[in-house]
């Protein structure tokens, strides 16, 4: 069995035991999963020319940590409750004997149509069932899999599905977001006329709409799974095999694979979700984040499965059919614990107290919170509102790169206190340094976040370039792991995360880097030039301020039109969550004589606070910088 904390004591020494001794506390934590063979030796790493591998010459399959090691216990034990868009249809629930059906069932779909172990299968689906059983089902014939939101854009896809080489694409004819339907298929179609690694793609029937099915290429999935048996025995897999890629965007150039191996990535996020939740075998969790992020992968699919926990798994947005649905699948489904992002808790804030009072919460043991900083009122009102005051709130920080939960309270455990993340995690050593990579010791310190020792669901490489690995997280620092984010020590040693240091800004918990939107910007025919900054948005947290110059030819066209049709372009490139939020024509960019944009003024301006625009004489035209301010108070 899974170690579990119990006590606030319990925590302090399970962590001083995780520090003085890594290896054999990750040893021990590793002897309650089921290998075929035992690793030789718990970690082998070098931060400098990086490399970290766990659980060395370990056999293991995931699979089998889910379904056989449990199944005489959990055959008969709801394993997925799926609730639709629509709530008038009916909700679907899978035992584990039943998933596990699926599973094998879908494994062998896979290899008939010739995917070995280390092929690269991308999954563009919504948020049903088959998603989790498509990512199951790779693990079990050691394919990697690549999830890619259904959010989007054909394009996206086809960089992600290019970058893998993946073999195989599944998708689904279409999806529902609230009084939406999608037709994804025609995306995945698009995509696919430049994607020459796809053999084939399978298609699950979900909307009904009409698709085109391209002959040779495109197989329905009842017809695929009609063809096969429901008994698969599994790949054998290396601890370090890889289990997933999934795309994440960073300061510079195109998003890159974030690649998860088997054996660390299942101990520390089974761990990380015993243990901060404080799960118990019948509590209901409910992670409303989509399988297309880390936190579907890591706390809807793989963490809640290993543990034989139940999860919902929902289809629709929070406002469909009404402002009150998060609040009803709470009361329908019983559910314990809900885990959600700040973006969600505030945008459903602003309808009042009444659609919560409609329902019957009494069933919500523990609050979670993910994927960007949580505001004080946001969190007082989740803790007052939903929580009714009794249930304890985790602001977990974690990124796609560490695979699991790095900072939080331990559920009911550390005190908490609003909008911090509090204390690492056993295992997490982390480590703030200044600009020029000092350590800041003690406490009440502002820094850059590091981290100083490997923890098994530790990213080990981004797909098909390590060295870009290696620039991107173990450059800025010698010898450490750098987040990218901003963070506070305060005088009881409790952590803040304070946002995000680099060039990457975070809308509703999504990451965007801003060489990505400006690249996307700029493949727009009339834009010669842009540069896009964060800024603080009430419900979004965070939201895009685009500059942008546009060539000569547009000075006939209606500024109007033609910031609309940037944002169509920006979002066919990316997808719907890259919209800018505010376009500023302008004339020239605040650049330094050796051409790099000085952020920090075009920073200030979008937030709306141009007082002190600070030392400005090393810009070859400071004279920009005037034209931006005026030109700022008219948008
Ligand atoms: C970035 C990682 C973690 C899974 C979802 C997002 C921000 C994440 C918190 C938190 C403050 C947070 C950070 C981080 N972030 N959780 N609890 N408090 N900030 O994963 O897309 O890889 O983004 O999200 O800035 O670096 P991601």
């Amino acid at each position: 069995m899974l170690p579990k904390i119990n006590s606030l004591a319990g925590y302090l020494y399970e962590y001083q035991k995780s520090i003085a001794n890594p290896e054999d506390f990750w040893d021990t934590v590793a002897q309650s999963f089921y290998w075929r063979k035992k690793w030789n030796k718990v970690l082998e790493w070098d931060f400098n020319d990086y490399y970290a591998r766990w659980f060395v010459g370990g056999k293991l399959n995931i699979t089998e940590n889910i379904f056989e090691k449990n199944l005489f216990l959990l055959a008969n034990k709801p394993a997925i409750i799926w609730e639709p868009n629509d709530p008038t249809q009916p909700h679907i629930t899978l035992t584990y004997g039943e998933l596990f059906e699926k599973v094998c069932q879908f494994a062998n779909v896979l290899l008939a149509n010739g995917i070995k172990k280390g092929d690269v299968v991308a999954i563009y689906l919504p948020m049903v069932s088959e998603a989790a059983i498509a990512m199951l089902a790779c693990a079990r014939v050691g394919a990697v899999h690549s999830v890619v939101f259904a959010g989007f854009s054909a394009s996206s896809l086809s960089d992600r599905i290019n970058d893998a080489q993946a073999k195989i694409l599944l998708t689904a004819d279409g999806n529902y977001r609230g009084a939406k339907a999608i037709e994804l298929k025609k995306i995945a179609d698009e995509a696919l006329e430049s994607c020459p690694s796809i053999q084939k793609s399978i298609v699950l029937q979900h909307t009904k709409s009409a698709v085109m099915m391209q002959e040779g290429r495109d197989i329905w999935w009842h017809d695929a799974i009609s063809a096969v048996d429901t008994k698969n025995i599994a790949e054998e897999m290396d601890a370090e095999d890889p289990l997933f890629t999934l795309y994440t965007s960073g300061s510079t150039g195109k998003p890159k694979g974030v690649v998860h191996t088997t054996g660390g990535y299942m101990v520390y996020t089974a761990y990380t979700f015993k243990n901060v939740f404080q799960y118990e075998q019948d509590d209901i969790f409910w992670c409303t984040a989509d399988v297309g992020w880390v936190t579907g992968h890591s706390y809807i699919v793989y963490a809640p499965l290993l543990c034989g926990a139940t999860i919902v798994m929902f289809e629709g947005i929070p406002t469909y059919p009404d402002v009150d649905r998060f609040w009803a699948i709470i009361e329908k489904h019983k559910v314990t614990t809900l885990y959600t992002a700040p973006t969600a808790i505030r945008s459903l804030m602003a309808y009042g107290t009444e659609p919560v009072e409609r329902h019957n919460l009494s069933s919500l043991r523990i609050l979670g919170s993910v994927g960007e900083p949580i505001n004080e009122e946001a969190w007082q009102w989740y803790y007052t509102h939903i929580g009714k005051g009794n249930c304890p709130i985790v602001d977990t920080w974690w990124q796609t790169e560490t695979g699991g939960i790095m900072i939080s309270p331990i559920a009911g455990i550390t005190p908490t206190k609003p909008a911090y993340a509090t204390l690492p995690l056993p295992g997490v050593q982390l480590m703030i340094v200044d600009s020029e990579g000092k350590e800041l010791t003690g406490n009440n310190v502002e820094g850059n976040l590091c981290i100083k020792f490997p923890w098994p669901s530790m990213i080990r490489t981004t797909y098909g370039d390590h060295e870009r690995c290696k620039q991107a997280y173990f450059s800025t620092y010698k010898g450490l792991y750098f987040t990218g984010d901003g963070v506070k020590r305060d005088a009881d040693g409790y952590y803040r995360i304070l946002g995000r240091v680099d060039d990457v800004i975070n809308i509703s918990g999504h990451r965007l880097g801003t060489a990505e939107v400006e690249n996307a910007i700029n493949s727009h025919p009339l834009v010669l030039e842009s540069a896009v900054v964060g800024f603080p948005h009430d419900i979004k947290g965070q939201a895009i301020y685009a500059y942008v110059i546009l060539d000569n030819a547009a000075k006939n066209n209606d500024p109007e039109k033609i910031k609309l049709s940037i944002n169509v372009a920006v979002s066919k490139v990316i997808g719907a969550i890259a919209k800018l939020d505010k376009i500023q024509i302008v004339s020239g960019l605040p650049k330094t004589r050796s051409g790099k944009i000085m952020r920090r003024i075009l920073r200030k301006v979008a937030e709306g606070d141009t007082s002190n625009m600070g030392d400005i004489s090393t810009l070859l035209d400071p004279n920009v910088v005037a034209e931006i301010v005026e030109g700022a108070k008219l948008l």
